[in-house]
């Protein structure tokens, strides 16, 4: 190297007077150096290219120095000057060369190569800092920034006569489509364009971003402006988007979110929007000609192809992409409508409404007809798919018709739906997981043979039949023409295959003419006879694979490209009703009548509508596999279950003062399950209500308050059960312990104070319980022991062996009673036994059951022994009034039936154990997981900022399940300190599942904010 290290740290003690340490750094040109200082801040000392002219770096000081002063808030590097307080300074090189020397203040930071993952906010973040950095360099000027520059955008066309250059002639097409698109849109726009200062170079290895906490992350500078020009404002976030969207699998995306955050702070006008695209892909282009001409000069220089092979990939994406479908995707991020004559389209269509445009013969404004509601949340149809199977969803259509004497029903535009079930409804490869469901036109169920009529003047544009699953079938799309010359569509599908034979390409249709039929469910590609119609502005070239249905992320765009047909046909609005509420609607309304306190889960709220099996889903109808809901036991909507509660309610609800077989049929398979002398059962309809019961049930006979209970112990939300949770009294909002409630020490082996490894840990847990009995006998007091049998709030917590065998001896020693809280553990969760007690060997005196018990129908229990049951019956009547009801039994009842079915327990056991294993070589590669534990689905990842200090990684923890719910998978975080990842899914989760989430969890662990610390 022509600069040494040591010859940096002489550079800067003679020019800089500062003693400091260099370490080299890598570069294509010049020789930098990073140097920490005697007084620990760091710089960066640049020797340049003997090449470089004064001019070229005067221009850059100049610029930084502009910017230190216009956009203090921008963290840039600042110029350091020298001892003769100049900006840079000339000095000879150990080849006696001459080099400019500067140096800069060092910008800490992670490059956006090196940042993972790249999240949409800090693509937007760039965007908007490179908006900030181009508003403030406006005034800059500089005669050096008028170059001629090779990356200049405006000057792209030059790679035009150096395409021979890339061997592969597909390679070669690729890129004179770019060049032709960019002679197509860019050029013609040249004077509409505007022009100034820009930075022009935020590649991923000049863009710095912040470390990866706090959240969200932002962009912590740029450096290297030596690629500064006089050029378009444009092509900053076109450059920054070329590079930002290298390797990724969205393009479309990263090129939005840039997008956006630009015109945040540097509003971008139409033509530059219009140009955005092209000019993110004539970039590429330049980038792999470039490379290509210095491959040939420099054959093996690696430093030339660092992003050439991105580039090709990245090319080959965007060539998949419709540039107009681009233009419009980057119109809508930048808060425009997506498709330019939509509105000017839509009045006009409006108006032509007055004159009866209708598509079958009835005038549909009037004609009694029957709007369905087919959303995602729609309890039509129930939440199993399989009611969706096409003859059922054909039967429930017309049934429902006849039942409101409609012949025409309708079914709604812009609506998400979870029938579109086949696999080109599934996701692509710039949106793995999300499928296609909402709906772009309106469907108008009509017995088949129905005479489609065309709601306009137009021609026949295309005639084709879709024959796939699930598809239009036998379609046609008419052309039309408003006054003043704007061309678009309308798309009738699910046709009958005569109805092609009898038109032609080009022939003209007059308005109210019959020229199709409704096609029956053979013909028409799968679905309940209907004519799907919708309207388009833009073909985008795709003709009769134009979709029908898009996804929700671009729902804006699509509804914007096929806007409602209903603004042609005017069925009434209050007929059509409204379509389900987006969570930024729901949101206010939440905030606004119901209580502060009540949490939402995640960053993101999710609003969720159906729940089936182990999945719910949210309004627009994507899937969440349910991870840590231990309530749906049996899976969510269980067909047996809901059937059981929908039957009963159909017949009976009352209250427990008359005699019913179902309380009694209920309390009898408790009681099998349960060991004596555990025999009297009380039913109530909440872990809240059963706790307080046992409390009262426990204190008739103890006849005393006092009540011991463990550190971070959560047993419900009422009056006592908060004065018994250390969880709330000892937490945020809480008043503190009261004076009859005694806490243990938490018999956690992972972080308590006796740890695994050490001998007797339960004994020496319990001894802490036998300390407190001990002094409350000694006042005269029998005391009442609660806990959980694998304390879950307190972090999915299991006790060592013999821990509560030994307290319950002391407990009744003192002549207390022992109650179990199952609120979350009990039914077979834990794989190995029914009840969590029966891990530890006891059989408690009052057992409290909740939560899966009824599988999400209010229930709940308390079963104690036949002497504490006679205490309690002291003459008060015990009675809740919805306690024990027919339809909590019959559930309760069907609940019981479904686990034993389908060998549940057992499948928690097995999968459980596969997930312990996946975890425990989970925990191998990311150190981030402290401890695994639990047994069958009632696990814990216990995450850890080191495996030495056991600090707990909260932030890592909401991290995992924040990125875990944007990936489709809910868990949750729990424990004092919150950094426990609890997984309680329902108990029928498969091996498939294990899958989905074990990889998932293991690519989150790789981004930089799930890192621990260490
Ligand atoms: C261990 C435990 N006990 C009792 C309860 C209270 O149950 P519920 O919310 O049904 O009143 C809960 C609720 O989270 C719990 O976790």
């Amino acid at each position: 190297m022509a600069v040494s290290v040591r010859e940096a740290e002489r550079l800067a003690a003679v020019l800089y007077g500062m003693s400091a340490v260099a370490t080299s750094l890598p570069g294509e040109y010049d020789c930098n150096f990073r140097l920490r200082s005697s007084d620990g801040k760091e710089y960066v000392l640049k020797c340049m290219h003997p090449a470089r002219k004064a001019s070229f770096l005067e221009m850059q000081c100049s610029a930084l120095e502009h910017l230190r002063i216009k956009a203090p808030h921008l963290p840039l590097p600042r110029v350091q000057r020298t001892r003769q307080a100049t900006l840079f300074t000339e000095i000879a090189d150990s080849a006696e060369q001459k080099r400019l020397v500067w140096m800069l203040s060092f910008l800490p930071g992670r490059t956006l190569e090196k940042t993972n993952p790249l999240s949409s906010e800090v693509l937007e973040n760039l965007g908007w800092f490179l908006g900030e950095l181009d508003a403030a360099l406006g005034m800059f000027s500089h005669p050096a920034v008028h170059r001629e520059l090779k990356w200049d955008s405006s000057r792209a066309s030059w790679i035009g006569n150096q395409l021979h250059r890339i061997e592969d002639p597909s390679r070669r097409t690729l890129l004179e489509y770019f060049l032709s698109l960019y002679d197509q849109e860019v050029e013609s726009r040249r004077s509409e364009l505007r022009t100034g200062p820009i930075y022009g170079d935020a590649n991923d290895h000049n863009v710095l971003v912040s470390a990866p906490w706090p959240q969200p992350r932002k962009i912590a500078g740029v450096i290297d402006f030596g690629d500064m020009h006089h050029g378009w404002i444009v092509s900053e976030p076109a450059i920054a988007a070329a590079y930002a969207l290298l390797g990724k699998d969205n393009p479309l995306g990263v090129a939005r979110d840039i997008a956006r955050g630009f015109h945040r702070s540097f509003p971008l006008t139409e033509p530059e929007i219009a140009t955005l695209f092209p000019l993110i892909a004539v970039r590429l282009a330049v980038s792999v000609v470039n490379s290509a001409a210095r491959k040939e000069q420099k054959p093996d220089d690696p430093y030339v192809t660092v992003t050439e092979n991105q580039a090709w990939v990245a090319l080959e994406r965007l060539a998949k992409i419709h540039p107009r479908f681009a233009q419009y995707a980057l119109r809508d991020a930048c808060g425009h409508t997506a498709v330019p004559k939509t509105e000017k389209i839509k009045i006009w269509i409006t108006q032509r409404r007055k004159q009866g445009a209708s598509v079958v013969e009835a005038d549909l404004r009037t004609a009694p007809l029957h709007v369905f509601d087919l959303s995602v949340g729609s309890s039509m149809l129930g939440a199993d798919l399989g009611n969706a199977e096409i003859h059922k969803l054909t039967r429930a259509i017309f049934e429902r018709m006849q039942r409101e004497h409609a012949a025409i029903g309708i079914g709604r535009y812009n609506e998400a739906r979870m029938f579109y079930t086949s696999s080109q409804y599934g996701g692509d490869e710039a949106h793995r997981t999300e499928r296609r469901t909402v709906h772009l036109g309106l469907d108008v169920f009509v017995v088949p043979g129905t005479a489609v009529c065309a709601p306009l003047d137009g021609a026949v544009h295309l005639l084709a039949e879709n024959t796939a699953e699930l598809d239009y079938g036998p379609l046609v799309i008419l052309r039309h023409e408003t006054d003043d010359g704007d061309e678009f569509f309308t798309l009738y599908g699910h046709l009958t295959p005569e109805t092609l034979r009898e038109l032609k390409p080009g022939q003209t249709i007059a308005r109210g003419e019959v020229f199709a039929r409704v096609g029956t469910l053979h013909e028409n590609g799968g679905w309940p006879p209907h004519l799907h119609f919708q309207v388009i502005l833009d073909l985008l070239d795709r003709g009769a694979e134009f979709p029908g249905v898009a996804r929700a992320s671009e729902r804006s765009i699509w509804t914007s490209l096929s806007p409602d047909p209903n603004l042609l046909l005017g069925i009434p609005e209050k007929k059509i009703g409204p379509v389900e509420s987006t969570v930024e609607e729901t949101m206010p309304r939440r905030r606004e009548l119901l209580g502060g306190n009540l949490s939402v889960s995640y960053r993101k709220p999710l609003k969720i509508v159906r729940g089936w099996r182990q999945h719910l889903y949210d309004e627009t109808g994507q899937a969440y596999l349910d991870v840590y809901n231990n309530v749906p036991l049996v899976g969510h909507s269980h067909p047996h279950v809901v059937r059981a509660a929908q039957e009963q309610l159909a017949l009976l609800n009352t209250n427990t003062r008359y005699l019913h077989e179902n309380i009694l049929r209920y309390a009898e398979r408790l009681k099998e399950l349960l060991p004596d002398p555990l025999r009297v059962v009380y039913i109530v309809n909440s872990g809240s209500e059963a706790n307080e019961l046992a409390l009262r049930l426990s204190r008739a006979i103890t006849r005393c308050e006092d009540t011991i209970v463990l550190e971070d112990a959560y047993h419900g939300h009422t009056n006592t059960l908060v004065d018994i949770s250390p969880y709330k009294f000892a937490g945020p909002g809480g008043v503190g312990k009261k004076p009859w409630v005694h806490v243990a020490p938490l018999a956690d082996d992972y972080r308590g104070i006796y740890r695994r490894g050490e001998p007797d840990l339960g004994v020496r847990y319990a001894a802490h319980v036998e300390e407190i009995c001990r002094e409350l006998q000694s006042r005269g007091k029998r005391p009442t022991f609660i806990a959980e049998t694998l304390p879950s709030v307190a972090g999915q917590i299991v006790f060592p062996p013999h821990y509560l065998g030994k307290v319950y001896q002391h407990v009744r020693a003192a002549r207390g009673v022992c109650i179990a809280d199952e609120v979350q553990v009990g039914f077979g969760r834990l794989g190995t036994h029914f009840w969590g007690f029966e891990t530890q060997g006891v059989v408690p005196d009052i057992v409290v059951f909740g939560k899966p018990i009824g599988n999400a129908f209010p229930l709940a229990a308390v079963v104690t022994t036949r002497k504490i049951a006679n205490a309690f019956d002291n003459g008060m009547e015990f009675f809740s009034t919805f306690g024990g009801n027919p339809v909590a039994c019959a559930v309760g009842l069907a609940v019981l039936d479904v686990l034993q079915e389908e060998s549940l327990q057992g499948n928690a056991l097995h999968i459980g154990g596969l997930l312990i294993d996946q975890f425990k070589a989970l925990q191998q590669r990311h150190p981030v997981i402290g401890d695994v534990r639990g047994s069958g689905l009632f696990l814990g990842l216990d995450l850890v900022e080191s495996h030495h200090t056991r600090r707990a990684a909260a932030d890592q923890a909401s991290y995992v399940v924040n990125r875990l719910r944007e990936e489709g998978i809910l868990a949750g975080t729990d424990g004092p300190h919150h950094n426990v990842i609890k997984l309680r899914p329902p108990l029928i989760f498969s091996e498939a599942d294990a899958e989905q989430f074990c990889a998932a969890l293991n690519r989150i662990l790789h981004e930089d904010p799930a890192q621990s610390a260490a």
